[in-house]
């Protein structure tokens, strides 16, 4: 389904420059455009230098926005690709004044363009598209050719923390991490069964949740 433009698009997205990095468009090759770097500068962003969660896929912010007021010694930079989308975590996070989140409009493919090696400390996957279909495997955001980019990403002992309600993705993710050189530190495949303190719920899991999909969530560490 196609998803209407909001209105005044970029004068919203303009309004909320002071916590948004927008996409390189001179490059439009992702590969070559992963390795221009063009390192945020997240002390100054911050202010500080506390460590670092990614949100891979923030949606409309619920998730980031939440944690982020539960946790204000942790930085959190949120990313996701469609700005249509992004809008509305900016304006969240700005109705709400978070100082600790930063957001990113952009595709995951691109991230080792925009953070140091070994900087980050967690990575959230919140109820990534699972896409069952065998030709879109490659663009499941556990898929090892993002796991690659992950492990760039964090630090040794950094973990990615997913949720999700479809099984057979959860079990494609299992097999990616191990794989990859992740250790699986935690399984849960009934998150209401064995919730998990201080986890916040997103607005894809409320859904599903209405639906009585069981959750299921993964604690993968970088080893
Ligand atoms: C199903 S939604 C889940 C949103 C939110 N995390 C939640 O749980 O409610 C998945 C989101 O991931 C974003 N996304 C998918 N592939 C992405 C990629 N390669 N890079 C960045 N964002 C991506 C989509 O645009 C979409 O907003």
């Amino acid at each position: 389904m196609r998803m209407h433009k909001k209105s005044h698009l970029e004068e919203r997205l303009s309004a909320c420059a002071d916590i948004l990095k927008t996409p390189d468009v001179t490059e439009k090759n992702m590969k070559i455009s992963a390795n221009i770097p063009d390192i945020l500068p997240l002390e100054r962003i911050f202010g500080n230098a506390n460590p670092v969660f990614l949100e891979i896929g923030c949606g409309k912010g619920k998730f980031v926005c939440e944690t982020a007021k539960l946790c204000p010694d942790i930085n959190f930079v949120a990313v996701e690709k469609i700005s249509n989308v992004l809008i509305e975590a900016l304006e969240r996070a700005k109705a709400e004044n978070i100082r600790n989140v930063y957001f990113l409009n952009c595709a995951a493919e691109v991230l080792p363009k925009y953070f140091e090696e070994g900087s980050v400390s967690r990575i959230y996957l919140n109820f990534s598209n699972p896409l069952p279909k065998e030709g879109y495997k490659k663009q499941r955001l556990t898929h090892p050719k993002f796991l690659s980019v992950y492990k760039r990403l964090l630090k040794r002992g950094g973990e990615i923390v997913q949720k999700t309600d479809d099984r057979d993705f959860y079990l494609f993710s299992l097999e990616s991490y191990r794989q990859c050189g992740f250790d699986i530190k935690a399984t849960c495949e009934d998150l209401a069964a064995e919730p998990v303190e201080g986890d916040v719920e997103t607005e894809h899991e409320k859904l599903f949740k209405e639906r009585g999909k069981p959750i299921f969530r993964v604690v993968a560490v970088n080893i």
